[in-house]
């Protein structure tokens, strides 16, 4: 018992430690800004702590949204010289300095669960009020800005805007991007090994895409005709059409014009129809694939299982999932790595090629909580929280040994803690 208060105790002083004026920075140095899906999550470990925190957090999130409804994957509130690259970079003119691609959009998920679980309901009911126009401006930005064919499958443009930066899913797609050639000064080996980070190739091509998106000048059409990067990414395609439904939810209960509630089932429609089409009956698993060559990848990650979160898996492609989940968690002992460890591309310790994750841990739980994975979901719930306990709050965990990677007193793992299990 009072070994769970002191995990309590310092999994809130870790987002204490973390706020900035109104914002959660994921960790000091290695991310010193504000993150669009970290804050989502962060939102929900202060919900623990101070709920009226909880709701800057998200307002603060907001404030950077673009005149288009896109809500940014990073704010630079202000300026700090640890992170490459920065504002200067980016290029992007905004009273607030962003980037100029989004993040998984928990951002809505997290909202409504807020709105369900707060103490203080006029808060909460007076809050949801004020965004709900922003929220359904970012959901329209999507679907329009990123599937302006009506295909039902959005697409991302950077490996970044996945969340999973260097995850093997696209790496063949990233080799097609041409790598800068001048030099430029990574900041994130002065926080953390290499060896736990995107190689130097990747980044070059990371970097690319950040050229091309000012070179456009942010011109949505010129960019959806002209990047180099288009991906069917199966994870953002799957958190975007949960919390679209979770969405329509919120305009019902809020009184929202009919015609916008239609326009958005129209759009979850479209999903389930067209999410068929990244099925692969060879590997019992969605597969992204390449927007621009039509490739499917066969790497299975934790992006792909995340349409058992969006609950878009028929039951006939459940019966093949389930064993291929059980497998998963059986191969590694923390809970979903985040790729297969019997894929080629599997590495424990490499970022987003193989470590396990504690918010996509819980967001898989969720999903397989809906579809009656009981055991699995209690599992993967037992497997963070022994990470926790043994380990502490790290970015990121080694899937093979549990070893913590990473940034230290993370903001996003202090925050699903105590939402989840603490
Ligand atoms: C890394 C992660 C990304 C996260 C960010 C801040 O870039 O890949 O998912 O949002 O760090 O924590």
């Amino acid at each position: 018992m009072t070994d769970k208060i002191a995990l309590i105790e310092s999994a809130k002083n870790i987002l204490l430690k973390n706020n900035v004026d109104g914002y959660t920075v994921p960790t000091h140095g290695l991310y010193p800004f504000q993150w669009n899906w970290d804050a989502a999550i962060t939102a929900l470990g202060w919900m623990k702590v101070d709920e009226s925190r909880a709701w800057l957090e998200i307002e603060m999130l907001l404030k950077g949204q673009w005149d288009n409804g896109m809500v940014p994957h990073i704010i630079f509130h202000k300026p700090v010289d640890s992170y490459f690259p920065g504002p200067d970079v980016w290029g992007v003119k905004n009273t607030i300095p962003t980037t100029a691609i989004s993040q998984p959009p928990v951002l809505v998920s997290v909202v409504k669960l807020m709105v369900e679980q707060a103490n203080d309901k006029a808060l909460a009911q007076a809050k949801l009020a004020e965004m709900l126009p922003s929220l359904i401006a970012y959901h329209k930005w999507w679907y329009n800005d990123r599937d302006p064919e009506n295909t039902g499958l959005v697409v991302s443009y950077h490996p970044w805007e996945s969340g999973m930066d260097n995850s093997p899913a696209w790496d063949e797609s990233l080799d097609a991007v041409p790598p800068v050639t001048y030099k430029y000064k990574r900041k994130d080996l002065d926080h953390v090994d290499s060896d736990e980070r995107p190689h130097a190739e990747q980044y070059d091509r990371y970097i690319y895409l950040v050229d091309f998106f000012k070179q456009s000048n942010f011109d949505s059409e010129v960019i959806y005709r002209d990047c180099p990067y288009k991906m069917y990414d199966v994870g953002i395609i799957s958190i975007l059409h949960k919390a679209t439904k979770e969405l329509v939810t919120l305009c019902e209960q809020s009184g929202s014009e009919s015609e916008q509630i239609t326009w958005f089932n129209q759009k979850l429609s479209a999903t389930e129809a067209a999410i068929k089409t990244l099925w692969s009956a060879e590997h019992n698993s969605f597969l992204n694939q390449d927007a621009i060559t039509k490739k499917s990848f066969p790497v299975l990650t934790t992006g792909t299982m995340l349409v058992v979160y969006a609950e878009l898996v028929s039951n006939d492609q459940l019966a093949l999932i389930k064993p291929l989940f059980n497998d998963w968690l059986k191969e590694t002992e923390y809970g979903m790595s985040s790729t297969y460890a019997k894929c080629a591309e599997f590495e424990p310790q490499r970022y987003w090629r193989g470590p396990v994750w504690l918010h996509i841990n819980w967001l898989l739980a969720l999903g397989a909580e809906h579809y009656g994975l009981t055991e699995e979901s209690e599992q993967l719930k037992q497997a963070s929280e022994r990470l926790i306990t043994e380990v502490g709050y790290f970015e990121y965990f080694n899937s093979k040994t549990g070893a913590g990677c990473g940034g230290d007193e993370f903001s996003w793992t202090a925050a699903i803690a105590l939402h989840w299990f603490l």
